[in-house]
């Protein structure tokens, strides 16, 4: 069965439309009404009008005395002046699409700047520029603006409209260039997607069909060039009306195939319907389509329709300090303010986005009295956030976001656009710590809550991560642990017996023996809390999770000095270090004490060390015993005095 298809947007745009009815209600009342300039470009539908009294002049003057009607394209504001003047009645049927620029650019200040990026002999562009406070300048390319700022004329407050028809592509294209360039320039985004859209709908269905019908005037340009797209597809006839069918259109058409018919923006319905009628007779299909047909063209599909809480998806035209202006392929110009980009308040609107980016959003308000739609990425963020994270907290998964402010209670992290609450006892921060510090960093958390409540709320635990990460650092402690492993730790705290060194895992204990090879009074003489020494493991028991660690390196083990420098019989220096009952202690070298047993410190009868030895004293002293195994050395300074008699002896024999 041969089926017939009209494009989804086909035919008179919203702005076309509407001006017909202004100007045949008029007529009506009238019976006869003026036109500045052809209401539509399709002779068929100028002749039609003209029937019913509209007729077209190309002055005002033409129109003295008489009722005027302004056609979509719009006016100069001077010329809508002159027409109220010498005109009997004057109905403005200028698109509201077009006349949204001329509110944009008779608003801003006087002593800026416009630059209108379009054809500046189309009527349109004619109007804007006319209606424009500060002065304006047309451009049609980027190296146009380019002059335009090169010669001096622009000045430093400078706005940027385009005209509602101007190809999509080439202003994404030249608004970035001139946002990278002359970053001052506010871009506003005008362009109307009626033209667009016909052109997606006609390339949609001509991929479909077998033979595409384009109905509209042979001058209309906007006609022109659906019938090279449907052509780029599929078999295609051109025709201005009903009448201009070719016959036995459907003859050599396969039995089960598609026909498109589509429409120039400024063809009526009434003639698409006679093509229509014609197809369905010719090809003798039953007319199922009418009714789609008939809401198709009650209703302007040209537009996407907004109201507060759709979501769309938004192309970013520019960006500036304050917000983000967005196409959302809508009547309205759009734009997401900083604080609707992102949640968190230390990011630049350029951080979050540049010009061509296509995103998700929601219109949290629309207004059609000044044309524009403000829309929140946000709020889509948070609502794709809540669910993304409530699978963090069911995968029990760590993530990492940055922290973005304190908050009374804890701090703000933002994870992929979304708030994390966290509260203080849940961060790293110990108790009485600054949160503050925090601030900008990086840090790595657990979900611990997630509740759709009050627009959602999401709790967070760095505490949580951190402790997950000990634990399965404690774990593969213990499994790999041996003796003679070697740390950097870092001192905990110092007790009277040694101190305690977190080595990663776990902290271990230095006794203070097991500090340094030299001799220690209190573990707080050698080193202080923070410090970092390094440590080996000397024995370990994972059931009590204890570990016995050594700062000692058996590298610098002064006693294999010792014995690698000094021999029994070697007479040395010594300095007297400690007195005991038994004897006086005296380094021989940082770590090696000997010790001169009393009855070696004099051929005479010491009774009271004190009285012959100090601390501190240097000494002459002979090394007489060597024990390796217990690593102790036996002193004598009385021996010194026997080799002295018995080399006196010896002389005088
Ligand atoms: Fe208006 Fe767009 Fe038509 S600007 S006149 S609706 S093409």
């Amino acid at each position: 069965m041969i089926k017939i298809e009209i494009a989804e947007n086909a035919g008179f745009c919203f702005g076309v439309r509407r001006a017909v009815e202004i100007a045949e209600k008029a007529a009506e009342k009238h019976g006869k009404v003026f036109t500045l300039g052809e209401l539509i470009h399709n002779e068929a539908a100028v002749e039609e009008l003209h029937k019913k009294g509209v007729c077209a002049v190309n002055s005002v003057d033409e129109a003295a005395g008489e009722v005027l009607i302004i056609r979509s394209h719009g006016v100069p504001k001077s010329e809508k002046e002159k027409a109220n003047l010498l005109c009997k009645a004057v109905l403005d049927a200028t698109c509201p699409y077009v006349a949204k620029i001329h509110g944009i650019v008779g608003r801003l200040s006087e002593n800026g700047s416009v630059i209108v990026l379009g054809d500046e002999n189309h009527p349109e562009v004619v109007g804007i520029m006319g209606n424009s406070s500060p002065k304006a300048f047309a451009a049609k390319s980027f190296e146009e603006v380019e002059s335009l700022f090169n010669s001096g004329a622009i000045g430093e407050n400078v706005s940027l409209v385009v005209q509602t028809t101007f190809d999509r592509e080439r202003f994404l294209d030249i608004s970035q260039r001139i946002r990278e360039k002359y970053p001052r320039v506010q871009i506003y985004s005008t362009i109307c997607n009626a033209t667009a859209q016909r052109q997606e709908s006609a390339r949609e269905l001509a991929k479909r069909a077998a033979l595409m019908v384009v109905v509209g005037g042979k001058s209309s340009s906007n006609t022109k060039r659906l019938a090279e797209i449907c052509r780029e597809y599929t078999k295609t006839v051109f025709v201005s009306n009903a009448a201009q069918m070719p016959e036995q259109i459907a003859k050599n058409l396969p039995a089960d195939c598609v026909v498109g018919i589509t429409a120039g923006a400024s063809t009526p319905g009434y003639i698409i319907k006679e093509v229509h009628q014609i197809m369905n007779e010719e090809i003798k299909t039953t007319n199922e389509n009418e009714e789609d047909f008939a809401s198709l063209l009650e209703q302007d599909q040209s537009f996407t329709r907004l109201y507060t809480g759709k979501r769309v998806k938004a192309t970013i035209v520019s960006v500036s300090k304050k917000e983000a202006v967005v196409e959302v392929g809508a009547k309205q110009t759009g734009y997401i303010v900083r604080e609707e980009l992102t949640n968190d308040p230390n990011a630049e609107v350029e951080d979050v986005v540049k010009p061509g980016d296509v995103i998700d959003a929601v219109v949290i308000k629309v207004d059609d009295n000044v044309g524009t739609v403000a829309l929140s990425k946000k709020r889509v963020d948070a609502a794709l956030g809540l669910e993304k994270l409530q699978a963090v907290k069911d995968a029990n998964e760590t993530i990492e976001g940055k922290v973005a402010q304190v908050v009374k209670g804890g701090v703000i992290v933002i994870y992929e656009n979304t708030r994390v609450f966290i509260p203080g006892s849940h961060t790293s921060v110990p108790r009485g710590g600054k949160l503050d510090d925090l601030v900008g960093k990086p840090v790595k958390f657990k979900i611990i809550e997630v509740s759709n409540e009050r627009g959602g709320r999401v709790v967070g635990s760095i505490r949580q991560a951190n402790k997950e990460v000990r634990d399965a650092a404690k774990a593969k402690f213990w499994e790999t642990i041996e003796v003679g492993q070697k740390f950097e730790g870092e001192v905990r705290s110092i007790e009277n017996y040694g101190v305690f060194v977190d080595i990663g895992a776990v902290d271990g204990l230095v006794h203070t023996a097991d500090l340094t090879w030299n001799r220690v009074g209190h573990p707080k003489d050698i080193v202080k809390v923070g410090d970092k020494i390094n440590v080996i493991v000397k024995s370990f028991d994972p059931e009590k999770k204890r570990v016995s660690l050594s700062a000692k390196d058996p590298e610098d083990n002064p006693w294999t000095k010792f014995v690698s420098e000094y021999k029994k019989g070697d007479v040395i220096k010594a300095t007297i270090v400690s007195i005991t009952e038994f004897g006086a202690f005296a380094q021989i070298i940082p770590g090696v004490d000997g010790l001169i047993h009393i009855s070696q410190i004099s051929t005479e009868r010491v009774a009271n060390i004190a009285s012959v030895l100090t601390v501190g004293q240097e000494v002459d002293v002979k090394i007489i015993e060597i024990d390796e195994e217990r690593e102790r050395v036996s002193l004598s300074i009385r021996a010194l005095s026997e080799d002295t008699d018995a080399s006196e002896e010896a002389t005088e024999e």
